[in-house]
Protein backbone atom coordinates (compact mmCIF):
# COMPACT_ATOMS: atom_id res chain seq x y z
CA UNK A 1 0.00 0.00 0.00
CA UNK A 2 1.17 3.51 -1.30
CA UNK A 3 2.31 5.62 1.74
CA UNK A 4 0.08 8.23 1.27
CA UNK A 5 -2.59 6.22 2.09
CA UNK A 6 -1.98 5.15 5.07
CA UNK A 7 -1.19 9.14 5.80
CA UNK A 8 -4.52 9.60 4.41
CA UNK A 9 -6.49 7.20 6.64
CA UNK A 10 -4.47 8.68 9.27
CA UNK A 11 -5.97 12.01 8.83
CA UNK A 12 -9.06 10.60 8.56
CA UNK A 13 -8.77 9.05 12.05
CA UNK A 14 -6.86 11.49 13.85
CA UNK A 15 -9.87 14.23 12.51
CA UNK A 16 -6.36 16.28 12.00
CA UNK A 17 -3.48 17.53 9.94
CA UNK A 18 0.31 18.03 10.44
CA UNK A 19 1.85 21.16 8.29
CA UNK A 20 3.95 17.95 6.47
CA UNK A 21 0.76 15.75 5.55
CA UNK A 22 -0.91 19.18 4.54
CA UNK A 23 2.23 19.92 1.75
CA UNK A 24 2.35 16.17 0.48
CA UNK A 25 -1.22 15.86 -0.31
CA UNK A 26 -1.67 19.62 -1.80
CA UNK A 27 1.98 18.89 -4.04
CA UNK A 28 0.94 15.05 -5.14
CA UNK A 29 0.52 14.33 -8.05
CA UNK A 30 -0.17 10.62 -8.21
CA UNK A 31 -3.79 10.30 -9.51
CA UNK A 32 -4.73 7.62 -7.72
CA UNK A 33 -3.66 9.09 -4.63
CA UNK A 34 -5.73 12.15 -4.82
CA UNK A 35 -8.85 10.08 -6.42
CA UNK A 36 -8.58 7.95 -2.72
CA UNK A 37 -8.32 11.18 -0.58
CA UNK A 38 -11.36 12.10 -2.37
CA UNK A 39 -12.98 8.63 -2.01
CA UNK A 40 -12.36 8.67 2.11
CA UNK A 41 -13.86 12.20 2.57
CA UNK A 42 -16.88 11.36 0.71
CA UNK A 43 -17.22 8.28 2.84
CA UNK A 44 -16.82 10.20 5.96
CA UNK A 45 -19.83 12.71 4.65
CA UNK A 46 -22.08 9.36 3.42
CA UNK A 47 -21.79 7.95 7.12
CA UNK A 48 -22.89 10.57 8.61
CA UNK A 49 -25.51 12.85 5.82
CA UNK A 50 -25.57 9.54 3.80
CA UNK A 51 -26.52 9.95 0.06
CA UNK A 52 -28.40 13.17 0.96
CA UNK A 53 -27.41 16.88 -0.46
CA UNK A 54 -28.90 19.45 1.17
CA UNK A 55 -30.15 22.52 -0.88
CA UNK A 56 -30.12 25.98 -0.01
CA UNK A 57 -31.98 28.92 -1.61
CA UNK A 58 -29.46 31.47 -1.89
CA UNK A 59 -31.11 35.38 -2.48
CA UNK A 60 -28.77 38.05 -3.24
CA UNK A 61 -31.16 41.09 -2.28
CA UNK A 62 -28.81 44.09 -2.19
CA UNK A 63 -25.47 44.86 -4.28
CA UNK A 64 -25.15 48.09 -2.64
CA UNK A 65 -21.67 47.74 -0.32
CA UNK A 66 -19.92 49.71 1.84
CA UNK A 67 -16.77 47.73 1.96
CA UNK A 68 -13.98 47.72 -1.01
CA UNK A 69 -12.38 44.19 -0.70
CA UNK A 70 -10.13 44.28 -3.57
CA UNK A 71 -11.62 40.81 -5.10
CA UNK A 72 -14.87 41.55 -4.90
CA UNK A 73 -17.23 42.92 -7.66
CA UNK A 74 -19.49 44.81 -5.99
CA UNK A 75 -16.55 46.54 -3.89
CA UNK A 76 -17.40 50.51 -3.46
CA UNK A 77 -14.82 51.89 -6.17
CA UNK A 78 -16.43 49.66 -8.57
CA UNK A 79 -18.40 52.24 -9.98
CA UNK A 80 -19.19 49.90 -13.28
CA UNK A 81 -21.42 47.59 -10.66
CA UNK A 82 -25.05 48.56 -11.63
CA UNK A 83 -26.49 48.75 -8.16
CA UNK A 84 -29.99 46.99 -6.86
CA UNK A 85 -31.84 46.32 -3.57
CA UNK A 86 -34.92 44.56 -3.25
CA UNK A 87 -37.85 44.99 -1.55
CA UNK A 88 -39.44 43.10 1.29
CA UNK A 89 -41.85 42.38 -0.72
CA UNK A 90 -39.56 41.10 -3.53
CA UNK A 91 -37.31 39.21 -0.80
CA UNK A 92 -40.64 37.60 0.49
CA UNK A 93 -42.09 37.03 -2.94
CA UNK A 94 -38.48 34.67 -3.38
CA UNK A 95 -39.44 32.72 -0.29
CA UNK A 96 -42.73 32.09 -1.63
CA UNK A 97 -41.33 30.63 -5.10
CA UNK A 98 -38.44 28.70 -3.06
CA UNK A 99 -40.65 27.02 -0.63
CA UNK A 100 -42.95 25.76 -3.22
CA UNK A 101 -40.02 24.47 -4.90
CA UNK A 102 -39.24 22.85 -1.71
CA UNK A 103 -36.40 25.09 -0.09
CA UNK A 104 -36.54 24.96 3.86
CA UNK A 105 -33.67 26.84 4.40
CA UNK A 106 -33.22 31.18 2.90
CA UNK A 107 -30.23 32.30 3.06
CA UNK A 108 -30.38 36.03 2.56
CA UNK A 109 -26.97 37.41 1.13
CA UNK A 110 -25.47 41.08 0.76
CA UNK A 111 -23.06 43.54 0.47
CA UNK A 112 -22.97 45.67 3.75
CA UNK A 113 -25.05 48.01 2.23
CA UNK A 114 -26.26 50.96 5.15
CA UNK A 115 -29.91 51.15 3.98
CA UNK A 116 -30.69 47.26 5.48
CA UNK A 117 -30.63 49.07 8.69
CA UNK A 118 -31.04 46.46 11.82
CA UNK A 119 -34.85 47.57 11.71
CA UNK A 120 -35.10 46.58 8.62
CA UNK A 121 -33.30 43.59 8.25
CA UNK A 122 -35.24 42.57 11.72
CA UNK A 123 -38.58 43.51 9.99
CA UNK A 124 -37.49 41.19 7.25
CA UNK A 125 -36.32 37.79 8.68
CA UNK A 126 -39.30 38.43 11.29
CA UNK A 127 -41.62 38.67 8.10
CA UNK A 128 -39.87 34.85 6.92
CA UNK A 129 -39.99 33.68 10.33
CA UNK A 130 -43.51 34.04 10.25
CA UNK A 131 -44.63 32.92 7.23
CA UNK A 132 -42.47 29.87 7.25
CA UNK A 133 -41.91 29.07 10.54
CA UNK A 134 -40.53 25.87 9.30
CA UNK A 135 -37.46 26.91 7.61
CA UNK A 136 -34.29 28.48 8.66
CA UNK A 137 -33.24 31.67 7.90
CA UNK A 138 -29.49 32.41 7.17
CA UNK A 139 -28.07 35.53 7.14
CA UNK A 140 -24.71 36.58 4.74
CA UNK A 141 -24.68 40.44 5.49
CA UNK A 142 -20.95 40.66 6.88
CA UNK A 143 -19.82 42.44 9.50
CA UNK A 144 -21.92 44.13 12.42
CA UNK A 145 -22.01 44.89 16.20
CA UNK A 146 -22.96 41.78 18.62
CA UNK A 147 -25.81 43.59 19.45
CA UNK A 148 -26.99 43.59 15.64
CA UNK A 149 -26.41 40.05 15.56
CA UNK A 150 -28.39 39.28 18.88
CA UNK A 151 -31.61 41.27 17.36
CA UNK A 152 -31.76 39.59 14.06
CA UNK A 153 -31.73 36.08 16.03
CA UNK A 154 -33.94 37.22 18.68
CA UNK A 155 -36.12 38.04 14.95
CA UNK A 156 -35.73 34.49 13.75
CA UNK A 157 -32.24 34.30 12.16
CA UNK A 158 -30.91 30.73 13.05
CA UNK A 159 -27.62 30.60 10.82
CA UNK A 160 -25.11 33.05 9.64
CA UNK A 161 -22.42 32.81 7.47
CA UNK A 162 -19.15 35.02 7.14
CA UNK A 163 -16.27 33.60 5.45
CA UNK A 164 -13.23 34.09 7.47
CA UNK A 165 -11.50 34.83 4.09
CA UNK A 166 -8.55 34.00 5.52
CA UNK A 167 -6.83 33.43 8.76
CA UNK A 168 -3.69 35.03 8.11
CA UNK A 169 -3.09 38.12 8.97
CA UNK A 170 -0.71 39.90 6.43
CA UNK A 171 -2.30 38.24 3.72
CA UNK A 172 -6.00 39.56 5.39
CA UNK A 173 -4.51 42.71 4.80
CA UNK A 174 -3.26 42.32 1.44
CA UNK A 175 -7.06 41.39 0.04
CA UNK A 176 -9.10 44.21 2.17
CA UNK A 177 -8.82 48.25 2.73
CA UNK A 178 -6.99 48.98 5.86
CA UNK A 179 -10.00 49.86 7.54
CA UNK A 180 -11.10 46.16 7.82
CA UNK A 181 -9.07 43.98 10.35
CA UNK A 182 -8.87 40.02 10.39
CA UNK A 183 -9.42 40.49 14.53
CA UNK A 184 -12.51 41.82 13.67
CA UNK A 185 -13.65 39.75 11.65
CA UNK A 186 -12.63 36.82 13.69
CA UNK A 187 -14.70 38.11 16.80
CA UNK A 188 -17.53 38.29 14.81
CA UNK A 189 -17.74 34.70 14.34
CA UNK A 190 -16.92 34.18 18.06
CA UNK A 191 -19.71 36.82 19.10
CA UNK A 192 -22.12 34.51 16.58
CA UNK A 193 -21.46 31.40 17.97
CA UNK A 194 -21.52 32.59 21.28
CA UNK A 195 -25.19 33.53 20.68
CA UNK A 196 -26.28 30.42 19.54
CA UNK A 197 -26.03 30.93 15.56
CA UNK A 198 -25.08 27.83 13.78
CA UNK A 199 -21.97 29.76 12.01
CA UNK A 200 -20.01 29.05 8.63
CA UNK A 201 -16.60 30.85 8.32
CA UNK A 202 -14.77 30.03 4.67
CA UNK A 203 -12.36 31.31 2.30
CA UNK A 204 -11.60 31.37 -1.37
CA UNK A 205 -9.16 28.73 -3.01
CA UNK A 206 -6.32 30.87 -4.95
CA UNK A 207 -6.85 34.24 -3.60
CA UNK A 208 -4.17 36.50 -4.46
CA UNK A 209 -1.19 35.71 -1.74
CA UNK A 210 -2.42 32.77 -0.61
CA UNK A 211 0.57 30.54 0.10
CA UNK A 212 0.28 26.78 1.49
CA UNK A 213 0.92 28.49 5.12
CA UNK A 214 -1.79 30.79 5.10
CA UNK A 215 -4.15 27.76 3.78
CA UNK A 216 -2.68 25.35 6.52
CA UNK A 217 -3.66 28.58 8.54
CA UNK A 218 -7.30 28.30 8.08
CA UNK A 219 -7.37 24.52 8.36
CA UNK A 220 -6.13 25.59 11.86
CA UNK A 221 -8.86 28.32 12.38
CA UNK A 222 -11.75 25.89 11.27
CA UNK A 223 -10.44 23.11 14.08
CA UNK A 224 -10.18 26.12 16.61
CA UNK A 225 -13.92 28.07 15.70
CA UNK A 226 -15.56 24.64 14.99
CA UNK A 227 -18.47 25.67 12.71
CA UNK A 228 -21.08 24.21 11.75
CA UNK A 229 -20.23 24.99 7.74
CA UNK A 230 -17.55 25.78 5.49
CA UNK A 231 -17.60 28.03 2.11
CA UNK A 232 -14.78 27.37 0.25
CA UNK A 233 -14.77 28.20 -3.80
CA UNK A 234 -12.14 29.18 -6.34
CA UNK A 235 -10.84 32.85 -6.42
CA UNK A 236 -11.94 34.19 -9.86
CA UNK A 237 -11.00 37.53 -11.17
CA UNK A 238 -13.22 40.32 -11.69
CA UNK A 239 -12.89 42.45 -14.50
CA UNK A 240 -13.68 45.76 -12.53
CA UNK A 241 -11.96 45.23 -9.28
CA UNK A 242 -7.66 45.73 -8.68
CA UNK A 243 -7.47 41.65 -8.82
CA UNK A 244 -8.73 41.15 -12.65
CA UNK A 245 -5.52 40.59 -14.13
CA UNK A 246 -4.76 37.98 -11.50
CA UNK A 247 -5.16 34.11 -11.96
CA UNK A 248 -8.03 32.40 -10.63
CA UNK A 249 -7.65 29.37 -8.13
CA UNK A 250 -8.30 25.79 -9.85
CA UNK A 251 -10.77 23.00 -9.38
CA UNK A 252 -8.25 20.58 -8.64
CA UNK A 253 -6.76 22.54 -5.54
CA UNK A 254 -10.25 23.35 -4.12
CA UNK A 255 -11.53 19.90 -4.43
CA UNK A 256 -8.33 18.80 -2.56
CA UNK A 257 -9.11 21.38 0.24
CA UNK A 258 -12.99 20.11 0.18
CA UNK A 259 -11.73 16.62 0.81
CA UNK A 260 -9.21 17.48 3.88
CA UNK A 261 -11.80 19.89 5.42
CA UNK A 262 -13.93 17.04 5.72
CA UNK A 263 -11.72 14.98 7.23
CA UNK A 264 -10.65 16.86 9.78
CA UNK A 265 -14.14 18.29 10.83
CA UNK A 266 -16.45 15.54 9.92
CA UNK A 267 -19.36 16.62 10.40
CA UNK A 268 -19.12 20.14 8.88
CA UNK A 269 -21.89 21.13 6.01
CA UNK A 270 -19.68 22.17 3.38
CA UNK A 271 -21.13 24.12 0.08
CA UNK A 272 -20.25 22.29 -3.43
CA UNK A 273 -20.44 26.25 -4.62
CA UNK A 274 -21.49 28.35 -7.24
CA UNK A 275 -17.88 29.60 -8.11
CA UNK A 276 -16.69 25.63 -8.06
CA UNK A 277 -19.33 25.66 -10.39
CA UNK A 278 -18.33 28.26 -12.66
CA UNK A 279 -14.97 27.44 -13.14
CA UNK A 280 -15.67 23.78 -14.15
CA UNK A 281 -18.81 23.00 -16.12
CA UNK A 282 -18.93 19.83 -13.91
CA UNK A 283 -17.47 21.66 -10.17
CA UNK A 284 -20.52 21.29 -7.87
CA UNK A 285 -20.83 17.50 -9.02
CA UNK A 286 -17.06 16.88 -7.92
CA UNK A 287 -17.19 18.73 -5.00
CA UNK A 288 -20.25 16.12 -3.60
CA UNK A 289 -17.74 13.68 -4.92
CA UNK A 290 -14.56 14.89 -3.19
CA UNK A 291 -16.84 15.64 0.52
CA UNK A 292 -19.48 18.52 -0.11
CA UNK A 293 -22.78 17.96 1.24
CA UNK A 294 -24.69 21.45 0.18
CA UNK A 295 -25.60 22.86 -2.66
CA UNK A 296 -26.83 26.67 -3.02
CA UNK A 297 -28.76 27.31 -6.22
CA UNK A 298 -30.34 30.92 -6.50
CA UNK A 299 -33.66 31.99 -5.60
CA UNK A 300 -33.21 35.90 -6.53
CA UNK A 301 -35.33 37.56 -9.32
CA UNK A 302 -33.73 36.60 -13.03
CA UNK A 303 -33.80 40.44 -13.41
CA UNK A 304 -30.97 41.28 -10.55
CA UNK A 305 -29.15 37.98 -11.10
CA UNK A 306 -26.81 39.24 -13.15
CA UNK A 307 -26.18 42.32 -11.32
CA UNK A 308 -24.88 40.23 -8.15
CA UNK A 309 -21.57 39.85 -9.74
CA UNK A 310 -18.82 39.32 -7.19
CA UNK A 311 -16.31 37.61 -9.91
CA UNK A 312 -16.54 36.87 -13.32
CA UNK A 313 -18.91 34.75 -16.01
CA UNK A 314 -20.95 33.55 -12.55
CA UNK A 315 -23.21 30.84 -14.39
CA UNK A 316 -27.16 30.41 -13.96
CA UNK A 317 -27.96 34.64 -14.19
CA UNK A 318 -30.29 33.47 -16.88
CA UNK A 319 -32.13 30.93 -14.94
CA UNK A 320 -35.23 30.85 -12.76
CA UNK A 321 -34.65 29.79 -9.75
CA UNK A 322 -37.14 26.55 -10.46
CA UNK A 323 -35.05 25.58 -13.52
CA UNK A 324 -31.73 26.00 -11.11
CA UNK A 325 -33.84 23.83 -8.71
CA UNK A 326 -34.35 21.15 -10.98
CA UNK A 327 -31.15 21.34 -12.57
CA UNK A 328 -29.42 20.55 -9.26
CA UNK A 329 -31.51 17.85 -8.48
CA UNK A 330 -30.73 16.71 -12.42
CA UNK A 331 -27.02 16.84 -11.54
CA UNK A 332 -27.25 15.03 -8.05
CA UNK A 333 -29.17 12.10 -9.59
CA UNK A 334 -26.81 11.63 -11.72
CA UNK A 335 -23.70 11.16 -9.34
CA UNK A 336 -26.11 8.99 -7.68
CA UNK A 337 -27.07 11.42 -4.90
CA UNK A 338 -30.49 12.70 -3.56
CA UNK A 339 -31.40 16.30 -3.23
CA UNK A 340 -33.69 16.44 0.03
CA UNK A 341 -36.45 19.61 1.18
CA UNK A 342 -35.26 19.53 4.75
CA UNK A 343 -33.80 22.30 6.54
CA UNK A 344 -30.67 20.47 6.57
CA UNK A 345 -29.13 20.66 9.75
CA UNK A 346 -25.97 20.25 11.09
CA UNK A 347 -25.83 16.73 12.38
N1 LIG B 1 -14.03 35.08 -6.57
C1 LIG B 1 -14.54 34.09 -5.80
N2 LIG B 1 -15.23 34.31 -4.67
C2 LIG B 1 -15.45 35.59 -4.32
N3 LIG B 1 -16.06 36.12 -3.25
C3 LIG B 1 -16.00 37.46 -3.36
N4 LIG B 1 -15.35 37.83 -4.47
C4 LIG B 1 -14.97 36.67 -5.08
C5 LIG B 1 -14.23 36.38 -6.25
N5 LIG B 1 -13.73 37.34 -7.02
C6 LIG B 1 -16.57 35.30 -2.14
C7 LIG B 1 -16.01 35.81 -0.82
C8 LIG B 1 -17.26 36.21 -0.06
C9 LIG B 1 -18.34 35.37 -0.72
C10 LIG B 1 -19.72 35.90 -0.56
O1 LIG B 1 -17.97 35.37 -2.07
O2 LIG B 1 -15.32 34.74 -0.16
O3 LIG B 1 -17.18 35.94 1.32
FE1 LIG C 1 -28.87 26.97 -12.13
FE2 LIG C 1 -28.20 24.48 -13.19
S1 LIG C 1 -28.20 25.15 -11.12
S2 LIG C 1 -29.20 26.25 -14.17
Amino acid sequence: MKKEFELITQIRENQSISREQFETLMTCEDAQVIDFLHQQAREVADGIYENKVYIRGLIEFTNYCKNDCLYCGIRRSNAKANRYRLTKEEILDCCKVGYELGFRTFVLQGGEDPYFTDDRICEIVSAIRTTYPDCAITLSIGEKEKESYERYYKAGANRYLLRHETADEAHYQYLHPKELSLAHRKQCLWDLKEIGYQVGCGFMVGSPHQTRDTLYEDLMFIKELQPHMVGIGPFIPQQDTPFAKETAGTMEETLRLLSIIRLIHPHVLLPATTALGTIHPLGREKGIQAGANVVMPNLSPVEVRDKYKLYDNKICTGDEAAECRFCMQRRMESIGYEVVTDRGDFK
